[in-house]
């Protein structure tokens, strides 16, 4: 066994140890998503992917077309902010995995609320479909038009409206990225309860919209709980004004959990208030490795028995996972290889207790054979380092080829089952496939990379993954939403009662059906 030391003193050596010191780590690499799209450094020019009307089959819907005369009244409500150059349009009109495709004539600006609300008001009245647009950063093809909606972008809208230091209630607007959010927090002592790897990219308009989970889920919980209130616009071009700083509120109805997580169809969130916590003193993280899916388990368990309220993060990958990130993007696994690693992160308030409790897990984890080696790090760029190798997967299986992504959520001790079903009944028809994810919140990331999309493979893969996680009572989408890919398998994870009244309230808010068509609901005709 193994145990390297990286900024913390070594403490735990007993003879039964071997020491290796790591002298060398790969550079952080997390600021790089501030391009998130950007990072996958093509030296040619990437193929565009096929129409997804064409790949998919779909049939447009007979919302009306773009005339030169809607274009002049767009140039009258957001002036000089209306994008029609094919060339500047190209990149929303392509997802972030390069899978899907549309084709819109027409992307809106805007900076306000008022102006998304003339501008709905507006499509409404015309039967023109539209598309909300954040960072870009959807996993299931639901940023981007089908065919040619209108693309409503939120990236004017990045302004913090306020900050209260003393409840950390922050209001700002949908479009502000979220880890420039992140940042203007860490000036005030402050963090953001949201932590993922398209930070650099992602709006909070758009984290909400797909109610993401992320990689602090476990300590801060889900967006349903720490967001306060949001400001929506609906499709007729109604603003609603939910966007009040309370932690409790018990009057009627929480209308703000309806736009949480209904990913741009039900209306714009324009606005968000979100309970910030205090920024934590004392953050540790270690990397530890594992010979089985067992042992990982066994090392979940013990970290939620021995570091309890300091325990903040705690992800898993396989090793074929490690390997892609060392393979295209050279990141340096510092621990031996083996089967599973699991990186384990601890915040709070004291460095010393916190360290304390800390080693005393990873002694008796080493002790008892769970993990066979294990480096940890307290230092700002360390712990970058450790946590690129968990969050840069997903670039990395971009470069790997196409990618079919499977975002499952599961009783835990079923997790990695399915990984190995999976490649048992796919053999050598896959060329990669890999499991990691979110162990603390019992969330698989089960993806499957192919040199193209083939529709064998995909025949080969659904719905043979929704079958199985529908039977063990999971979730086809833990985290990423339905969007356009998953919108008609719903009904492995919803009941049919549950569908109707979905389809009834979309109904309502939006009975032209305008607003993201062919996501998320399947349509009800
Ligand atoms: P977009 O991709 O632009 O839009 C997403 C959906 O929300 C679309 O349906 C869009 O129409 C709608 N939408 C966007 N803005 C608004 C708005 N203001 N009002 C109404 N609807 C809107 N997800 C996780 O849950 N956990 C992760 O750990 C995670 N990690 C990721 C890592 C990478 C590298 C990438 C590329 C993606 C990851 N994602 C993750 C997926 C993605 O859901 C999140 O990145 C993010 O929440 C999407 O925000 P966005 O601003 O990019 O939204
Ligand atoms: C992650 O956990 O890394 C994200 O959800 C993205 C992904 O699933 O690849
Ligand atoms: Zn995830």
């Amino acid at each position: 066994m193994t145990f390297s030391e990286l900024g913390v003193p070594f403490r735990w050596c007993s003879r039964t140890w071997t020491m290796t010191k790591i002298t060398r780590m790969a550079k952080p690499c997390r600021g790089q998503f501030a391009i998130a799209s950007g990072c996958r450094l093509l030296s040619v020019k990437p193929v565009d992917p096929p129409l997804t009307s064409e790949r998919y089959k779909v049939s447009r819907l007979p919302f009306s077309q773009v005339t030169a005369q809607d274009l002049n009244c767009f140039q009258q409500l957001v002036p000089g902010r209306v994008v029609t150059e094919e060339d500047d349009l190209r990149s929303h009109n392509i997802d972030w995995l390069r899978t899907v495709r549309g084709h819109s004539k027409v992307l809106l600006r805007p900076q306000n609320t008022n102006e998304v609300s003339e501008i709905l008001r507006y499509c409404n009245e015309r039967n023109l479909a539209v598309t909300p647009q954040g960072g870009n950063t959807s996993l299931v093809g639901g940023s981007i038009p089908v065919f040619d909606e209108i693309l409503i972008s939120t990236a004017l809208m990045d302004q913090v409206i306020s900050f209260d230091d003393i409840s950390g209630a922050l209001v700002c607007q949908a479009g502000c990225v979220l880890e420039a959010l992140d940042k203007y927090l860490e000036r005030r002592g402050y963090t953001m309860p949201l932590d993922l790897g398209a930070k650099g990219s992602c709006h909070i308009g758009g984290n909400l919209a797909t109610n993401a989970g992320g990689l602090k889920l476990l300590r801060y919980g889900s967006l349903r709980g720490t967001v306060l209130g949001l400001e929506a616009v609906l499709p007729d071009g109604t603003i609603l004004n939910c966007l009040n700083s309370l932690r409790k509120d018990n009057t009627g109805y929480d209308l703000k959990q309806l736009f949480i997580g209904s990913e741009g169809t039900l209306g714009l969130i324009t606005a968000v208030s979100i309970l910030c916590p205090r920024k934590p003193g004392a953050v540790n993280v270690a990397l530890l490795g594992c010979e089985s899916f067992t042992r990982v388990l066994q090392v979940f368990t013990l970290c939620r028995d021995r570091l309890g309220e300091i325990l903040s993060a705690c992800e898993f990958m396989d090793a074929a996972s490690m390997k892609v990130v060392q393979t295209h993007l050279k990141l340096n696994n510092p621990i031996p290889a083996t089967a599973f690693y699991v990186l384990i992160e601890t915040s709070g308030s004291s460095a010393h207790h916190d360290e304390e409790k800390l080693n005393e897990f990873l002694a008796q984890a080493l002790d008892t054979g769970l993990v066979t080696a294990g480096t940890v790090a307290t230092d700002q760029t360390k712990i970058l380092s450790l946590w690129a190798l968990r969050e840069r997967i997903t670039e990395a299986l971009a470069h790997d080829g196409y990618v079919f992504k499977y975002d499952l959520s599961m009783p835990v001790n079923k997790l990695y089952t399915l990984v190995e079903e999976t490649r048992a009944r796919l053999g050598k028809s896959a060329k990669t496939i890999v499991g990691y994810g979110h162990l603390g919140d019992g969330n698989l990331h089960l993806n499957v990379t192919a040199e193209s999309h083939t529709d064998s493979l995909l025949a080969a893969l659904e719905p043979f993954v929704y079958e199985w996680t529908a039977q063990h009572r999971g979730s086809i989408s833990a985290e990423h939403g339905l969007g356009f890919k998953k919108r008609d398998h719903i009904h492995y994870s919803k009941s049919t009662e549950a569908v109707h009244l979905m389809q009834k309230i979309k109904r309502m808010l939006d009975p032209k059906g305008i607003m993201n068509p062919y996501k998320t609901i399947p349509s009800s005709d």
